[in-house]
């Protein structure tokens, strides 16, 4: 089958598409024939060796992250899967393989696909949809009626933050340029902050919760924004001693890290009396199935800004690499 396989770390080069033997399902797994997969920044961060310090799989790997695709065959112990059912997942962080005609996955990680989506559509929801998802329910545990700051409000996890934030009954702030002020009102946003001219501290001390995308200067001004004895969840800035402590297994030496790497920001958060926490999402099937139900009922729209032929997955990384998606990239198999 094709599939798009980091030969080794660094530039785009180290990444090519080639022929590899398909992969075999375990008892616990769904074989999925890859209809579409979703790009995400940790697939350029991965490629380019950024998350050796977390995960460091024996290459080649084959790469990619979330997939939507047909069931083509289902391990001894599957339950809830059968062939031909419509299947999307956030695919397991050291197995990865989302990029390539065929892909596995643990039943516990996937989830069936909304009714009335498209392939497409589906697979620009995994891990986008699930990060903003466990930031603000779990995380943050956002209430009705809280204010919530979101900064990077128009890319891949932001579009999907603004509508969840507001499913919870928040009212919504967050951070785009001109360019996503349109996107991110239609999704629901009650204010919108042009980052390009006019700072964060303008909005005033009034935030019960902060959801920050970008990290550096802006995660150092939603600081000055947040009431005191509030918290900030980031996905955009460094891990901090809680990271690898609830996110990855309890690695003792990479708390110590995360501690070291953080200091600065836990200082800052610490002055200004908000507590800071960096999440590293999780798969799960059973929170895909909750946003299944949301695209269902209507509540929950996927943003796909473009969409590439896997031949073309190179530009399509290329792309997101730039930082302006407006929403997700997705590459689609014919
Ligand atoms: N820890 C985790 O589990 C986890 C999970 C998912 C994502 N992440 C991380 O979260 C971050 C966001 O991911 P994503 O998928 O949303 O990225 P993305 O889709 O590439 O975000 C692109 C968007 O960000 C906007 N943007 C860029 N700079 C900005 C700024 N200074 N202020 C406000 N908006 C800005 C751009 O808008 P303009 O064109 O208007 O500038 C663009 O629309 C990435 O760093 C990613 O690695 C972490």
């Amino acid at each position: 089958m094709r599939a798009y396989v980091l030969e080794h770390y660094g530039g785009p080069e180290g990444a090519r598409l080639m022929d590899v033997p398909a992969p075999m399902p375990g008892p616990s797994d769904i074989l999925v024939k890859v209809r579409a997969a979703g790009l995400n920044p940790v697939d350029f961060k991965f490629r380019q060796g950024k998350l050796r310090v977390i995960h460091r799989p024996r290459l080649p790997f084959v790469l990619g992250n979330e997939l939507a695709g047909e069931v083509i065959a289902v391990g001894g112990d599957v339950k809830r899967f059968k062939v031909g059912d419509r299947g999307f997942a956030r695919v397991a962080k050291d197995r990865a393989g989302a990029f390539a005609e065929q892909a596995c996955v643990d039943e516990a990680d996937a989830a069936h696909m909304p009714q009335d989506l498209d392939f497409t559509a589906a697979a620009a929801v995994p891990l986008a949809g699930l990060t903003a998802l466990q930031a603000l329910r779990d995380e943050l545990a956002v209430k009705p009626g809280q204010k919530v700051f979101i900064s990077g409000g128009a890319g891949g996890v932001g579009t999907f933050a603004i509508q969840i934030a507001k499913w919870l009954g928040a009212h919504v702030t967050t951070t785009a340029s001109k360019r996503g002020e349109a996107l991110v009102r239609s999704l629901g946003c009650d204010e919108v902050i042009d980052y390009t001219s006019q700072s964060i501290s303008e909005a005033g001390r009034r935030f019960d919760a902060g959801f920050d995308l970008i990290g550096g200067k802006t995660l150092d001004q939603m600081f000055e924004i947040m009431k005191p004895g509030t918290r900030i969840v980031s996905v955009g800035a460094l891990p901090e001693p809680q990271t690898a402590i609830k996110d990855l297994g309890g690695r003792r030496a990479l708390s110590a890290l995360f501690w070291m790497i953080s200091y600065g920001i836990r200082s800052r958060a610490r002055r200004a009396g908000v507590s800071y926490r960096y999440l590293f999402m999780h798969p799960s099937g059973s929170d895909l199935a909750q946003l299944a139900e949301l695209i269902e009922r209507g509540i929950l729209k996927v943003t796909v800004d473009k969409t590439y032929p896997l031949a073309d997955i190179a530009d399509a990384l290329a792309y997101l690499e730039g930082g302006r998606a407006k929403g997700k990239v997705v590459v689609t198999m014919t």
